[in-house]
């Protein structure tokens, strides 16, 4: 357990290390519950350090066997040592060399950070500060050393045997059971990028010629037997890195580039260098196990490790404030990647919506942070939709400011200059400064400000003088710890619609060649000329910045733009809007006109007549309405979770009756021919089949009921399987619990589908789901210990299920705070990230939110919490003060 009491890191105190370490040679004999690590470290004081300082390395529940100093052994009067860390009082002025031996037990390692087995494979994860639980070391990203492990095992209990960089000598122990395998990295690195794996693995493999005719050999190591199902992942790999030579011209820089896939892992995986590990769910994939979705997950998840080795690993992070400078830029090479892969617009729209629900939601919430955050406590806590997903959408907005030649030029520079060094935000942004000659400090602010703005627009049409005015205003809430804001630098990529359709050749001064506007200040206005009749405007483009936008539009005009808008985005946004007003205002009891419903189900059927078939994963997205939680989230207080479900299901009622003859027509012509392709065009028809399915059974009970059975029984795939399933969740009766029992027995050996079947049951919105979630954790496939089968469980219930989790009776907090205090004691990280399904309590009704504040009382007020629980309890509790 952690002794010390939770201590804030501030970004201003920051200074370089005393001491530097150039090389680390590792000795690692793998043993079940005592591993021995001897670690000989190349220190010299630093020239930009303090003279005369002790060195203190980081440690974390390792003990301390031996220590020597240029070879002698250190009597106890010349150091100190717990284990969180070990101090030498009065190092050398020059350099030397300290030789560490640690003993650790990888078996009962359940946090999942250093070393640890899962399902007998010894893996390790060492980012932000795994490394440390491995041995004593100045475990902060700007100490970058060249490294060497020797890894040594039974040779029946690890056969395979991995390390960062290219294999440099491997052999047997003679006269005994044991081998070892030398990895030498010649690239400089931070301690966070180390891995090491030893154990029993299958492998598929191919070879890769890079840009400039180098060999490399690509391989991913999963469970014996399940080869066959990592054939899309390297797939995937070899695409991503064409793309990455070819859209930023950066080409890998190792012999060998491995991939290993684990069952217990916190995170969806890591970008170590040249060994990346990660989460199987986000490796495995065949037909029968997993859908549409989870092959475009491992896609984008392969493409996003992989560019990590440039943006992260080659560029790496002075500190963990600069977090984003990987993340955020990374995340936008990942969306870029998956867009060029397949369709820009319909994965512009997943992208938004996974930005408006999980970082719209945390900026609105009381854990709102800046993406480059100045203060933690805990950084694990930091890997957020904020550093992520508005991280990439800083550099979006960036590459929208300047263009996209300045923008390649730019990155560019950033890589010339900052390779093989710790950067910073400063030196990202110096970098597009430079090759413009624009000033971007004001741009920066978006690093440092939190909460989403809100731009107000209202446009006004002068028909005599045949110009057409947009005023902007712009305002952002206050956040923790920032109670006044200031105007941020936003780019409103815009255009005009005429009523008809036909194209408006209005200009305007104020926007750029590539159709952008920047509102920088508090309010502004611009005006088109030469129009001749009153236009729709359609505004933010593309989402072209990370905003709330409020709209004097009625709801004819927000159909105009579905009907005519050129930009695809706009189109499902102007859908989702009027759907928003209607079902806000049915949320909170208000009254709304029939006709307004019935003309939104009209529009939407002109819509699947006309164009819905040429790209069905668009029109799938448009005929999803918006979710209970942004419906939630639109209405901002005093919400009533039961009233919105209400509203939501009746509204799909509505639609799905309108639309009843073209969703049948869709459900026939769209039926599966050939065998299953994951492609994102084969995706798209099977999505919008299955959103219709879903619509059908809305409207018509009994026949989703047959229509979903049917499919249920005879699905040739994962996706359209577990498609028919959700539906049938929908429909109380035994028909779903017979669906259930048959999922169960077909999939009781595996374990990633396995997850699926307890997500689903996770999500019923019905009285009797907090009784079936606990009994579901008594099944022989549930595991407190495994992160991805307590996320599926009981993370899908937090975070997925509006009205059980937020029960009126308080019981579904009561349920995850107990939850939170078990899993802390086994880890932490999973835990902490449980409890952030709290950050909406402040938005409930009276009733739910005192029972929600007093769950989170009780976990804040337990003795011995680990410092990832008690930062988000303490930071959810914490009093909106100075706002
Ligand atoms: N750096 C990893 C990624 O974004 C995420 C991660 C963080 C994994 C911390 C493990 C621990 O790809
Ligand atoms: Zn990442």
């Amino acid at each position: 357990m952690r002794t010390d009491i939770a201590q804030t890191v501030r970004l201003e105190d920051y200074r370089p290390s005393d001491f530097l370490i150039d090389r680390v040679d590792l000795d690692v004999r793998l043993h079940p519950t005592a591993t021995r690590i001897t670690a000989t470290l190349s220190l010299r004081p630093n020239p930009k350090g303090r003279a005369d300082a002790p060195l203190t390395l980081d440690g974390d529940e390792v003990s301390l066997k031996a220590v020597a100093l240029d070879g002698r052994a250190l009597p106890e009067s010349e150091f100190e040592a717990s284990p969180q860390s070990l101090t030498i009082t009065q190092p050398p002025r020059g350099p030397f060399t300290l030789t560490i031996e640690t003993e650790i037990d990888p078996t009962s390692n359940t946090k999942l950070m250093g070393l640890y087995r899962s399902s007998g494979n010894y893996c390790t994860q060492c980012e932000a500060e795994g490394f440390r639980r491995i041995t004593y070391f100045l475990d902060r990203p700007d100490v970058m050393a060249v490294y060497t492990t020797r890894i040594e095992a039974e040779r029946d209990e690890a056969p395979v045997l991995l390390g960062n960089g290219n294999r440099v000598e491997a052999g047997s122990l003679e006269g005994t059971s044991r081998h070892y395998a030398v990895w030498h990295d010649p690239h400089p690195k931070p301690s966070y990028l180390f891995a090491l794996v030893g154990g029993r693995l299958g492998r598929v493999a191919k070879s890769f010629t890079t840009m400039s005719g180098r060999e490399v050999e690509l391989a991913i190591y999963v469970e014996p037997g399940k080869e066959n199902r990592a054939d899309y992942a390297l797939d995937a790999l070899e695409r991503s890195m064409r793309w990455d030579e070819r859209a930023f011209g950066r080409e890998y820089d190792l012999d060998v580039f491995n991939i290993v896939a684990v069952s217990d892992f916190n995170m969806g995986a890591m970008e170590n260098k040249g060994l990346n590990i990660f989460n199987d769910k986000y490796v495995l994939a065949s037909p029968e196990t997993a859908t549409d979705a989870d092959y475009a997950n491992i896609e984008a998840i392969i493409a996003h490790e992989y560019f990590h080795n440039w943006s992260g690993n080659r560029v790496t992070c002075r500190d963990w404030f600069q977090l984003c400078l990987k993340e955020g830029l990374t995340v936008f090479r990942d969306q870029e990647f998956s867009s060029d892969e397949r369709s820009r617009p319909v994965h512009r729209i997943a992208e938004v919506k996974t930005l408006r629900a999980r970082q719209f939601l945390e900026d609105s919430s009381p854990l709102a942070h800046p993406v480059r955050p100045i203060q933690y406590r805990e950084i694990n806590n930091f890997y957020t939709a904020t550093v992520y997903e508005k991280g990439a959408e800083i550099v979006r907005m960036l590459k929208a400011l300047i263009g996209p030649a300045d923008f390649r030029r730019g990155m560019d520079l950033y890589y010339e200059r900052c390779d093989g060094t710790a950067a910073t935000v400063e030196d990202f942004l110096a970098a597009f400064a430079d090759v413009t000659g624009r000033d971007l400090s004001h741009f920066a602010r978006w690093y440092a400000q939190a909460g989403t703005p809100r731009v107000t627009v209202k446009g006004t049409f002068d028909a005599a003088a045949r110009t057409y005015r947009l005023d902007f205003t712009q305002e952002t809430p206050p956040t923790p710890g920032q109670p006044t804001k200031e105007p941020m630098a936003i780019p409103v990529a815009l255009g005009l619609v005429a009523r008809d359709g036909s194209a408006i050749e209005a200009v305007s001064d104020r926007v750029n060649a590539e159709g952008v506007f920047v509102l920088d200040k508090a309010s502004d206005s611009l005006t088109f000329t030469g129009v001749s009749a009153h236009p729709v405007p359609s505004l933010f483009r593309e989402f072209s910045a990370p905003v709330k936008t409020i709209l004097d539009l009625s709801n004819e005009e927000l159909l105009v733009l579905l009907r005519h808008d050129s930009d695809a985005f706009n189109r499902w946004q102007a859908a989702q809007t009027v759907a928003m007003r209607l079902l806000a205002a049915r949320s909170t009891g208000k009254a709304i006109a029939d006709s307004d419903v019935a003309d939104l189900a009209t529009a939407l059927r002109a819509f699947m007549e006309t164009d819905a078939l040429g790209d069905p994963a668009f029109a799938a997205l448009v005929l999803t309405l918006p979710s209970e939680a942004d419906i939630a989230q639109d209405i901002g207080r005093d919400v009533e979770p039961d009233m919105i479900h209400r509203a939501r299901k009746e509204m799909r009622r509505r639609i799905g009756q309108a639309c009843i003859e073209t969703l049948r027509h869709f459900r026939d012509s769209l039926s599966a021919t050939g065998a299953y392709s994951p492609d994102a065009a084969s995706a798209g028809r099977r999505a919008l089949r299955n959103a219709s399915l879903d619509l059908l059974a809305a409207a018509d009970a009994a026949l989703g009921e047959t229509l979903a059975r049917e499919q249920f029984e005879t699905a040739g795939n994962m996706t359209d399987r577990l498609a028919a399933l959700s539906t049938l969740m929908t429909l109380p009766g035994d028909a779903r619990e017979a669906a259930l029992a048959r999922f169960e027995e077909s999939y009781r050996d595996e374990p990633l589908v396995l997850d699926k079947w307890f997500t689903l049951q996770a999500m019923i919105p019905e009285d009797g789901t907090l009784e079936r979630v606990k009994r579901l954790m008594e099944h022989p496939g549930f595991s407190m210990n495994n992160p991805n089968r307590v996320r599926s469980l009981i993370g899908s219930f937090a975070m997925l299920n509006q009205v059980q989790f937020n029960r009126q009776d308080g019981s579904g907090y009561d349920f995850l705070a107990d939850i939170v205090l078990r899993v802390d004691e086994l880890n932490p990280q999973l835990a902490a990230r449980l409890l952030t399904s709290f950050s909406s309590w402040r938005m409930m009704e009276t009733k739910r939110r005192t029972h929600a504040k007093s769950a989170l009382s009780r976990i804040a007020g337990k003795p011995n919490l680990s410092r990832d629980v008690s930062d988000i309890a303490a930071r959810s509790l914490a009093e909106q003060q100075g706002q």
